[in-house]
């Protein structure tokens, strides 16, 4: 019981995906490096140009993710004190229908340039890799993480650009989005053991 129980914290797998802007940027050794120095081990690794269709399938369809898009673009609005008519400005006529067109701007964007997507395993990894690269926002990441030493993009210049935001990686944000996320971007014989 100990054995197993020991085996499924040391080995505990993540998914993270350079984007688009750290690819074309160069970062993509820097970033690598970042895992490989705190202990994470690479299991699955490739560059990849992703489909719409393996976009859509990875970004969750669920009302409340989607909705959570609308509203993160509303809070980035009020918090720079910029109002807007959803209808007359965005053509939309509702919060779902407004993170529905930020989740297209992602697809869009994931799609804009080769992806290289790494699978990581090692103690924790789901959260030191979030704790690695930083939160959401680059503009408010500190300083020391990925997202924080390489990026300052903000959500209201991306809101008034009409384009995803630029934050350089996703990374799963539970094992179980793990497990799932990683389904999509290897398959089993792609991944070491
Ligand atoms: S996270 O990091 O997954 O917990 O972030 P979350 O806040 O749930 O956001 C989900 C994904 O949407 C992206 N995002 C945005 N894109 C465009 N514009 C705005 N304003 C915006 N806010 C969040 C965010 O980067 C998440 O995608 P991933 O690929 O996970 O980074």
């Amino acid at each position: 019981m100990i054995r197993n129980n020991l085996q499924k914290f040391k080995k505990e797998r993540t998914l993270v995906l350079i984007k688009p802007d750290g690819v074309e940027r160069g970062l993509v050794g820097e970033i690598i490096n970042r895992f490989e120095k705190c202990g994470l081990k690479i299991v699955g690794l490739g560059i990849v140009r992703a489909s719409k269709n393996q976009i859509d399938r990875h970004y969750p369809k669920t009302k409340n993710w989607i909705e959570n898009l609308g509203n993160n673009f509303i809070r980035s609005c009020e918090e720079n004190n910029l109002k807007f008519d959803l209808k007359k400005d965005l053509g939309v006529n509702n919060i779902f229908e407004l993170g529905l067109m930020v989740r297209r701007w992602l697809i869009d964007f994931m799609c804009s340039g080769p992806i290289v997507k790494i699978a990581l395993e090692g103690n924790h990894a789901v959260e030191v890799v979030r704790k690695i690269i930083g939160p959401t926002l680059p503009y408010k990441a500190p300083p020391g993480t990925i997202r924080g030493d390489f990026s300052i993009d903000s959500p209201i210049v991306a809101n008034l650009e009409k384009r995803a935001l630029k934050n350089l990686i996703h990374a799963s944000g539970n094992i179980q989005e793990a497990n799932f996320e990683l389904k999509i971007w290897f398959t089993s014989k792609e991944l070491l053991n």
